[in-house]
């Protein structure tokens, strides 16, 4: 009794010295193995992260304002997601505004695409004080101009040159923006859909979480262009910028995420000085079709 008294006034760290010798009689002295004092003396080891966290982990943010709450706290890792809207939705930007969230913490991006021109892009997105040039001479963003062709060959050679740049560089992620022209090359739906499915599994094999844009009317029939793009892709975020009285309005709306309990509510949006925020409430009463 004397004893037990005399251990409850001990300091973890006095328990720990007389443990060895009192191990049995007093299986109090367990406490010093707390995995909670473990955790917090090796908070980076994997093992000891309690489980809540290792979810968060498997997201990549996006940094958009109110948008990453709505899909579990981001983009699954290495999935590949498709961003479609009709022409001046906002795609580019909320593709850029992706990767330089990856850049603000250290990420290393690629965004490769087939339409956009480096000077008056790079100049379009300073507009909301993303300086690319910057990143660029940081060694963190790289800007690939290619054709659809290209990326039709690097599939057919199995990676090749994009394929070492993005290993080489430890790329984390890719914006391809945007793929339109590459699913057009193909003429049948089922070359399409392997061809997806082939660029698609490279993506993930680089271990890279990518934004795929895709220029087409959210609201179209079904003879989408890149319809088979967005069957194998893991998500689809629709933009939709409708005409509302005398007014256009943006729009965002989750309709495919795979893994994921996302919104099943459309949101609108605002592109501000810097970048796009997504408005916290849904509207009570839209109609979009
Ligand atoms: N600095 C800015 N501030 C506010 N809005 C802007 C700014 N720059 C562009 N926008 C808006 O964003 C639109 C262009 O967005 P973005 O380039 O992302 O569209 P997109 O969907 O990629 O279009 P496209 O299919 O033509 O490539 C413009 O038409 C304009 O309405
Ligand atoms: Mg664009």
């Amino acid at each position: 009794m004397k004893k037990e008294k005399k251990l409850a006034k001990l300091s973890p760290l006095k328990v720990k010295k007389h443990s060895v010798h009192h191990a049995k009689k007093y299986p109090v002295i367990h406490i010093k193995k707390h995995p909670a004092l473990k955790a917090k003396k090796h908070s980076s080891h994997r093992q000891t992260r309690p489980k809540a966290h290792h979810k968060e982990n498997k997201r990549v943010p996006t940094g958009i304002p109110n948008f990453d709450e709505l899909m579990e706290g981001g983009f699954e890792r290495n999935s590949t997601n498709m961003i479609v809207g009709g022409s001046g939705s906002g795609k580019s930007i909320l593709a850029t505004q992706f990767l330089v969230e990856g850049m603000k913490h250290g990420e290393k991006c690629l965004y490769v695409t087939f339409e956009e021109k480096k000077k008056q892009f790079y100049d379009n997105m300073l507009e909301f004080g993303w300086d690319l040039v910057e990143y660029e001479r940081k060694g963190l963003f790289m800007f690939l101009e290619y054709t659809p062709i290209k990326v039709k060959t690097m599939l057919e050679e199995g990676g090749g040159t994009i394929e070492s740049f993005v290993l080489s560089h430890k790329i984390t992620r890719i914006v391809i923006d945007s793929i339109t022209s590459f699913a057009l090359l193909f003429e049948d739906e089922l070359s399409r859909r392997e061809a997806a499915l082939s660029l698609f599994n490279m993506i993930k094999k680089w271990s890279c979480t990518s934004l795929l844009t895709s220029e087409e009317e959210p609201t179209g029939d079904k003879k989408l262009s890149s319809k088979s793009l967005e069957f194998e892709s893991d998500s689809i975020i629709l933009l939709y910028f409708v005409r509302e009285k005398n007014q256009r309005q943006r729009y965002l709306e989750i309709l495919k995420m795979r893994g994921t309990k996302h919104s099943k509510k459309i949101y609108g949006f605002e592109i501000t000085r810097s970048g796009i925020v997504v408005e916290k409430n849904p509207p009570s009463n839209i109609q979009i079709d």
